[in-house]
Parts: C-alpha cells; sequence; structure tokens
C-alpha cells in the first residue's frame, strides 16, 4: 500500500524523491517522509498528512544531496502520526529504512532486538529492520552482507528501501512480496514501487523478484538473492507517458479516468477483435487454447471492484460458453479449500496486479496444479508476472483510488475471453459477428453519455438533490446486478454515504424494510429480458415512497411515469450492457463527493493498490 522512492545521481535527490512521492502518493497518504545523506549526516525528516505537510517542512531548509530514500505511508502497525511515519532509524542514527508490507514476526524480533539493548521509539513493525541490521553488523563488518542477514530474519511481505550513512554513494533495496524496481538512468538510478515515480527520468525499468536484493550506485547496480548469488538484470520498457500521469485539466483523476473510458475500451479490444470472423484474439491465451477449450468449468478471483467485473465475466461465459463459472473473493479464496485441478483455468483480475488476497488467491491456485490468467492493467506487476499468461487491459495509468475506467476495460476482456471460448465450443459465427460488431460500438455509445452529461449536467443535477442523503440503494438484475453492487461501491468510496447494491428482487428479503419517502433508490433498469420484472420491483419501491431514480435505455418515455429522474443510455447486447449502465453511476458517484467536498482521488482510508492481507 504504501509508496517508496529513492535516488542516487546526479541531481538534487529532494525534488526527485518529492516528484516520486506525490506519483505515488495514491497508494498511501496518511504521512510521508525522507530520508538524505548530506555533508555525512543522515537527515530525516517525516510528517503526518500528505505529502504536502512535508514539503512545507522542506521549505523551511534548505537540504541538497545526491542520495535519499522516501516514503508515503498507508498505515498497518501504529497510527498515523510524525513519529511512526517513514523512514526508520536504528539507534547510531546510521541505517535509515523505508518498508512496504507487513513484518509478520516483528514482535520476537523487536523483543529479541530489547534483550540486546535496541531502544525502540515507535510503534511499527518497520523498525525492528533497521535495529536488525545493526545488530547483524555485530557479526559481520560488510553492510550488504548484515543487510542479507536481517531478510533471512524476516517474516511477512518487504518492499525496502535503505541507506546507510557509512556508505553514502549507495541504496540497498529489498523485494519479498511487495513490489520495488529500480529504473536505470545515465549518471543516476532509481528505486520506487512502481514505475510512476520514475518515468520522468527514465522508462529502462528492472522489476526485482522474490526474495532478490540490490545494490545501487548512481553509475551501476547489481542485483542478488539472498544466497548471495548475483542475478542477471531483466531490463523492461515502461508501457505509458508521463503524459498519461497528468491530469490533463481535468479537476480530478478520477473525472478524468471516467472521460477517457470511449478510448480505454478502444485499447482493450484494439487488435484483437476479428469481425468477418466473429472471434476476438488474445495471444497471451493462445498457447492454452488446448486447456481452455477443453475445460469444463472457470474459475475466477479478485477483489473490490475487479471483483464486480469477475460477477460480470461469470455471466458473460456461462452465457456465451455455457460452462460454469464460479467466482470468489480473493481473501477467502485461499481459506475455504478451493475445489481445484490442473483441468480448471483460473483468472484472476487486478488494476493494480499487487493486491495482496489476489496474489494469495493466485499462489493457491497454482499449488492445486490449475493455470492461473491474469486480467490485469499494470503492466510488469506482480500478478502479471507470477500468473501463467493473461490478457492485459491496456487502460493506462489509473490514479484515482476508485476504480473506473478499469471496471469498463476488465468487463470489455471479459467479453472477449467469453467470445473466444464461446466460438471455441460451438456459438455459431453469425453470433459472432453480431457480438463483435456490437462490441466495437461500445466506445462511441460511452460517448454519446459522457456527452449527454456534459451538455446537460443532468448527473449533477441529480448529485445536487440526493447529495445530503445517508444511505442509497442500488438495484439491478441479471448483467446489471453486478452493476448495481459497483455503483454502491463507487459512491460509498468516495462521498462516504451509505450505500448498498442488491438484485433489484432480493429488496423484498430484507432491504425493504429501509425504504421509506427518505429513501433514494437507483434502478438499473435498462432493455433487457429483465425489464418487466424490475418495473415490477420499482412499484414496489414507490408504494412504499421510496425516490425512484432510473438508469434506463433511450426511447423509454413509460418509465418517466415511474421515476422521478430517468439518465438515458443507448441501448447495446443485454450482456454488454454493464460497460454503459455503470457510466451514469460513476458519474453521480463522483459529483456527489465533489458537493459534500471530498478528497475524491484520496479518500480516507483507501489505498489504490491494497498490498497487505
Ligand atoms: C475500487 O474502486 C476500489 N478502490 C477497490 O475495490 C479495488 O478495486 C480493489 O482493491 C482491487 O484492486 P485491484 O483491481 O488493483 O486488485
Amino acid at each position: 500500500m504504501c509508496g517508496i522512492v529513492g535516488y542516487v545521481g546526479k541531481r538534487n535527490a529532494v525534488p526527485v524523491l518529492i516528484e516520486g512521492l506525490k506519483r505515488l502518493e495514491y497508494r498511501g497518504y496518511d504521512s510521508a517522509g525522507l530520508a538524505i545523506i548530506e555533508n555525512n549526516n543522515l537527515i530525516v525528516l517525516k510528517r503526518k498528512g500528505k505529502i504536502i505537510a512535508l514539503q512545507r517542512e522542506l521549505q523551511k531548509i534548505s537540504l541538497k544531496t545526491n542520495i535519499g530514500i522516501a516514503h508515503t505511508r498507508w498505515a498497518t502497525h501504529g497510527e498515523p502520526s510524525d513519529k511512526n511515519a517513514h523512514p526508520h532509524i536504528d539507534n547510531s542514527g546510521k541505517i535509515a529504512v523505508v518498508h512496504n508490507g507487513i513484518i509478520e514476526n516483528y514482535r520476537a524480533l523487536r523483543k529479541f532486538l530489547e534483550s540486546k539493548g535496541h531502544e525502540f521509539s515507535t510503534e511499527t513493525d518497520t523498525e525492528v529492520i533497521a535495529h536488525l541490521i545493526s545488530e547483524m553488523l555485530k557479526e559481520t563488518d560488510d553492510f550488504e552482507d548484515a543487510t542479507r542477514l536481517a531478510l533471512l530474519e524476516l517474516e511477512g511481505t518487504y518492499g525496502l528501501g535503505i541507506i546507510n550513512l557509512e556508505e553514502p554513494d549507495r541504496i540497498y533495496a529489498a523485494r519479498h512480496g511487495s513490489p520495488l524496481l529500480i529504473g536505470a538512468g545515465e549518471g543516476e538510478n532509481i528505486i520506487a514501487s512502481d514505475a510512476t515515480a520514475v518515468v520522468r527520468y527514465t522508462n529502462r525499468v528492472i522489476y526485482l523478484e522474490e526474495g532478490e536484493y540490490a545494490v545501487i550506485k548512481a553509475n551501476d547496480f547489481y542485483i542478488r538473492n539472498l544466497q548471495r548469488e548475483f542475478i542477471e538484470p531483466k531490463v523492461e520498457k515502461i508501457s505509458f507517458s508521463l503524459q498519461e500521469l497528468e491530469k490533463g485539466g481535468y479537476q480530478h483523476f478520477m473525472l478524468k479516468e471516467i472521460y477517457e473510458q470511449p478510448q480505454t475500451l478502444k485499447n482493450a479490444f484494439l487488435g484483437r477483435l476479428v469481425v468477418e470472423d466473429g472471434i476476438s484474439r488474445l495471444n497471451g491465451l493462445k498457447p492454452y487454447h488446448d486447456l481452455l477449450a477443453n475445460s469444463e468449468r472457470i474459475s475466477i478471483t479478485a477483489c473490490g471492484t475487479s471483483w464486480h467485473s469477475a460477477l460480470i465475466g461469470e455471466y458473460l461465459i456461462e452465457e456465451l460458453v455455457r460452462i460454469p463459472v464460479e467466482v470468489e473473493y480473493a481473501s477467502e479464496f485461499r481459506y475455504r479449500s478451493p475445489i481445484l485441478n490442473e483441468k480448471t483455468p483460473v483468472f484472476v483480475i487486478s488494476q493494480s496486479g499487487e493486491t495482496a488476497d489476489t496474489l494469495a488467491a493466485l499462489h493457491e491456485a497454482k499449488r492445486h496444479g490449475a493455470k492461473v490468467f491474469g486480467i490485469v492493467n499494470c503492466v510488469g506487476s506482480t500478478i502479471a508476472r507470477e500468473t501463467d499468461s493473461g490478457v492485459y487491459i491496456h487502460a493506462g495509468p489509473e490514479i484515482g483510488v476508485a476504480s473506473t475506467k478499469a471496471f469498463t476495460s476488465q468487463v470489455m476482456v471479459l467479453s472477449l475471453i467469453s467470445l473466444m471460448l464461446g466460438r471455441m465450443k460451438g456459438l455459431p459465427a453469425e453470433i459472432g459477428r453480431k457480438l463483435t460488431i456490437e462490441l466495437k460500438q461500445i466506445p462511441d455509445k460511452v460517448q454519446s453519455i459522457l456527452d449527454h452529461e456534459t451538455k446537460t449536467g443532468q448527473i449533477k443535477e441529480i448529485a445536487e438533490i440526493f447529495k445530503n442523503h445517508q444511505n442509497v440503494l442500488y438495484l439491478g438484475r441479471g448483467f446489471n446486478f453486478p452493476v448495481a453492487l459497483e455503483g454502491a461501491l463507487k459512491l460509498k468510496e468516495i462521498s462516504y454515504i451509505h450505500a448498498e447494491g442488491y438484485p433489484a428482487a432480493e429488496m423484498k428479503h430484507g432491504p425493504i424494510a429501509l425504504i421509506d419517502n427518505n429513501m433514494p433508490v437507483l434502478f438499473i433498469a435498462t432493455d433487457d429480458p429483465l425489464y418487466k420484472k424490475i418495473i415490477s420491483n420499482i412499484e414496489e419501491v414507490r408504494t412504499r415512497g421510496g425516490r425512484v431514480i432510473a438508469v434506463a435505455t433511450e426511447g423509454n418515455e413509460s418509465i418517466k411515469e415511474l421515476a422521478e429522474h430517468v439518465i438515458y443510455i443507448p441501448n447495446t447486447e443485454h450482456m454488454f450492457i454493464p460497460m454503459l449502465s455503470v457510466i451514469p453511476l460513476q458519474l453521480l458517484a463522483y459529483q456527489i463527493a465533489v458537493l459534500r467536498g471530498c478528497n475524491i482521488d484520496q479518500p480516507r482510508n483507501l489505498a489504490k493498490s491494497v498490498t497487505v492481507e
């Protein structure tokens, strides 16, 4: 969850570290800090709050150095405070450590270190690492080896950046379960939790693998494993530009990302849809065609918004491929003795590619001998690299904590996978052609929803009316049920309004008790095989005084008699409707949160990449 950046090289490290932290702030934002070596002093500065608080401190002093490490935190052990912010130092004041992950055996280590005379000043798990390295220096004069010996004692997960006053020309980096990469520049090198922090300086990156550490100087670096064997660095290119990391004139990243969807949806199918043959080609899955064609069951696992797209994947595959699909929360997957074998392909969906629960589910699936395929956005992320293969969604960097464009692109990719599998298993070419044509029209239809809102501001007006409500119910059926879940999640995570999503008919089994004339109920009532059924559900809400907002298909005039507000969207194949019906819900959540003065891109308590269990 936390963000790490470290710099050694020809520039003043301080602005590089701050710029890097800002890029990584979406990973955690309850406190920030840095450690640098200047004129033979190890200087540590850290502040509770966003990076701006740290910047204000930096304005009071002038620091110039060529080496430093920095951190933006999402607290796990110890409340957000100046003291608990990273970096953490040992008692000699010579070793500084920034850490992303959780040291599970920190209590035992702390006890041991205290018995050896180390005095702790924070409540964090991370502080043990600085003290442990210092303790290991009693066994060896070699700082690298002391660090390695300390790493061998750690249980849990870590991405680490370490500097040592005695070696002011180098940074140590290590990785176990939390991502870390080296950006290789000319006369400078950077370490970071992800590539967004290095792309300004270089587009050449080396991802550390599990159990590897690196020693990095301005002009060179080497990588070793914990057995001290040297590892040949594998240099990869960053797949996005600096421009994609900017707001580009939008007030918030979330809004920018909502408006990017016509393009990101196109990117998801570009070069993959063959209309003449009514098929989709997904190169990553090609070597596994036999396995996929013969599979009798598919398992999908993910968290949060990605779990919602997994549910849509279930509906898509069952409808087009006619084989059973099981969707499981990744956080539950490994604790439920899943029934898997080498014949059951497992798909893991993750925007960030770093979600700890999803990664653990991936490992569990592999342990059962299953082939695991990723549906991932971040190129080179841990999940992308640890899966057997997969399909990138190519949505570009998603910075807003509330996932928007990644969701629609995941659904697009799941549509392509379903089409591919369906055609393998006997879906007629004619239907395939119809579906490919329809999929290609989705971006323009999304564009028309966005254009309508830009022109009329209708959703903004609805937001104004409902912004002070404390509860909202989202109801949908069939393919729109997961959309109802997603709409509710969007609202609660950025506006802090309590919202629940339900299959519309399930309402009468409990939630209906909540309905009175103060309860907004958002129905997704598009033209599909369940339309008449959902109209009955709307009547049930109206009878009890509930205030109905409906997302309906263009041309449906009659629904105006039932709903206080109707937001129209274009029609499409019922199974592709989530890519359209979710757009007004994203906009509504966004507008309500803006009106409530919430922090849109960095909602409280959340982080973009959830790298702890
Ligand atoms: C989405 O708006 C959320 N911030 C969250 O639910 C997210 O989808 C979840 O943490 C999974 O993340 P991933 O897709 O990066 O694995």
